[in-house]
C-alpha cells in the first residue's frame, strides 16, 4: 500500500477507538512483509493503566496472524491537531523495532503525512543480547 493508503486506512480505522477518558482516538495500520495489513485502535480502560494504544492493537494483530517482520506501521490521530502531536508513544516505538518496522508514517484527520525511519524516532532500540 501506499503511505496514503496506510494514512487514509489508520483513520478510518480511528473511528473504532474506544477512548472515553482521554477523547483522543487513535487508528493503527501494521504493513507485513508480505503487503497484508493489520488495523488496530486504542483501547481505554477505567483503570486508566489498562488501556492499550493503536499501533500496540495492530502490531498485536499482526504477530497473531502469523508475522515476525513488519515493513511500516501508520498511525493517525483524528483528534490531533498538529501532526507533532500524533507521533507514537516511546514503548510502541520499541514495539515496533521488536518487529523491524522500516517506516513509520504520522498522520492526522486532516490528511497530513510525515514518513519517518524508524531509526529516526527510535536510534538505538533495545534488544537483548543472548
Ligand atoms: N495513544 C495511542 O494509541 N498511541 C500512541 O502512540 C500514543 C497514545 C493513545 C493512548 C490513550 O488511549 C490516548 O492515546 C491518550 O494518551
Amino acid at each position: 500500500m501506499t503511505h496514503r493508503d496506510l494514512a487514509d486506512s489508520a483513520r478510518r480505522a480511528a473511528q473504532n477507538a474506544y477512548a472515553p477518558y482521554s477523547h483522543f482516538r487513535v487508528g493503527a495500520v501494521a504493513e507485513a512483509e508480505d503487503g497484508s495489513v493489520y488495523e488496530g485502535v486504542n483501547v481505554e480502560n477505567a483503570a486508566y493503566p489498562s488501556g492499550v494504544c493503536a499501533e500496540a492493537s495492530a502490531i498485536v494483530a499482526a504477530v497473531t496472524a502469523g508475522h515476525r517482520k513488519l515493513r511500516s506501521v501508520a498511525v493517525a490521530c483524528i483528534d490531533a491537531t498538529s501532526l507533532d502531536d500524533s507521533y507514537p508513544c516511546g514503548q510502541c516505538r520499541q514495539r515496533m523495532h521488536e518487529f523491524g518496522v522500516g517506516e513509520v508514517i504520522v498522520s492526522t484527520a486532516e490528511g497530513d503525512i510525515r514518513v519517518h525511519r524508524l531509526s529516526e524516532l527510535l536510534p538505538h532500540g533495545f534488544r537483548l543480547a543472548r
